[in-house]
């Protein structure tokens, strides 16, 4: 079992009779969704899940767990997903799979969050490996972009890979730039500072969930568990 396999399977252990869960985004996070799907087979348990994304809205479905609409709902008992990178206060950077907007709704939204990661994503501090997602209206991006190197940023828009010509079209008809900032920048006013800009619909720093987030790391050997 590889390290994302663990602790997929290790958070779906957290997932309660009754409970409306949260369903992450990546690959991570479709360990755990089939790990639910198999508990609500086997073991019978009730779930209704909230979905992050298109791709998770697809998996789950596939796997044939109970879907609510986020805006049919108040509030999530439980989310579980993955991250880019993980730094001490359980801080992370999300979106290499541009769905952070769906996915920081469940994170404000969810009583408690688990974070699930492999070694790889653990970094002393964020912005080690990967760039700022910013989703971003397709008619703003040019001055979101201005906007954003005048924060001290660089900003790159995504292209898609692959089966589509051009950039990257987010589950909510935007563009994404992804952004490198200087080393060690003020993360929290960056927060701030990007959520202020017109036409940014959201960004992937989740600064602001650590005190109700568990994060479990998986190994080759185990799964360590960080409160
Ligand atoms: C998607 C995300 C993912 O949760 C993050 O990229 C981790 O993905 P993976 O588990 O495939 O490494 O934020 O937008």
């Amino acid at each position: 079992m590889d390290a994302k396999q663990r602790v997929g399977l290790k958070a779906a252990e957290y997932v309660k009779d009754g409970m409306i869960v949260g369903l992450g985004t990546g690959s991570t996070a479709t360990w755990f969704v089939r790990e639910v799907a198999r508990r609500i087979r086997e073991e019978k348990i009730t779930v209704t899940g909230v979905s992050s994304s298109l791709a998770c809205s697809l998996l789950a479905k596939a796997e044939g767990i109970p879907l609510v609409p986020p805006d049919q709902i108040d509030s999530v008992d439980l989310y579980v997903d993955g991250a880019d990178e993980v730094d001490p206060d359980k801080g992370m950077i999300k979106g290499r799979g541009a769905a952070m907007v769906g996915e920081k709704l469940l994170a404000e939204a969810c009583a408690s969050f688990i974070i699930i990661a492999d070694e790889s994503k653990i970094v002393p501090r964020l912005g080690a490996k990967f760039p700022v997602p910013v989703e971003v209206m397709p008619s703003a991006s040019r001055l979101v972009a201005r906007g954003i190197e005048a924060l001290g940023g660089k900003p790159t828009l995504r292209m898609a890979a692959g089966g589509k010509d051009g950039p990257v079209v987010s589950d909510n008809g935007n563009l994404i730039l992804d952004a490198t900032f200087g080393p060690d920048p003020d993360w929290r006013a960056l927060d701030a500072a990007l959520n202020a800009l017109p036409g940014v619909v959201g960004h992937g720093l989740f600064l602001r969930y650590g005190a109700k987030s568990t994060l479990l790391v998986g190994s080759a050997t185990g799964v360590r568990v960080v409160i």
